[in-house]
């Protein structure tokens, strides 16, 4: 899916948190600046989270707190997969919150089976491409969320 401007990320942002439910994972990949920091604050607020954030370990997870948390990890800065687990990671994915995990290829063993999987693109200054794929049940399920927010844009 195209979006073409940092404001249409915000939009798909809000559609998808409105969505979320205990459990949900997202790993999100692609290269600095593709928005997925945008995207998971939209994701948020979608949520009906406050922007009230708590950060821990250098900004490894933000816990954005309620009813229905949302763990917000960028896992960039870990040296490697051990070093997820030793934080607590694993668990942590397991917890029931939502949880949206930055480059997480890194951790690509550490992910449940049921998870989906949203890949950023930077096409120009302005535009960026969003893929999502499904794993598991609920991945696909939220893999078709997407796929009708997209139909409901054109
Ligand atoms: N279509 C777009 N979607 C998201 N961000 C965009 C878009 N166009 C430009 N940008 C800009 O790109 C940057 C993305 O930053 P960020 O969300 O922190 O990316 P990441 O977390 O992937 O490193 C922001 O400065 C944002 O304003
Ligand atoms: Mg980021």
């Amino acid at each position: 899916m195209i979006l073409k401007t940092t404001a249409q990320t915000e939009a798909f942002g809000l559609y998808l948190g409105k969505k979320l439910k205990a459990y949900d994972v997202l790993a999100l990949v692609g290269d600095l600046g593709t928005g997925k920091t945008t995207f998971v604050k939209a994701l948020a607020k979608g949520m009906g989270l406050s922007s009230e954030v708590t950060s821990a370990t250098f900004a490894i997870l933000n816990i954005y707190e309620g009813e229905l948390p949302l763990y917000h990890f960028d896992v960039y800065r870990l040296k490697d997969e051990d070093e997820f687990f030793d934080m607590g990671g694993e668990d942590m994915l397991d917890s029931g919150a939502v949880c949206a995990v930055e480059w997480a290829d890194i951790i690509a063993d550490s992910l449940p089976e049921d998870v989906l999987r949203l890949e950023f693109t930077r096409i120009d200054e302005d535009t960026r491409d969003v893929r999502a794929t499904g794993f598991g049940p609920r991945g696909k399920e939220l893999e078709e969320e997407v796929a009708a927010y997209e139909n409901s844009r054109l």
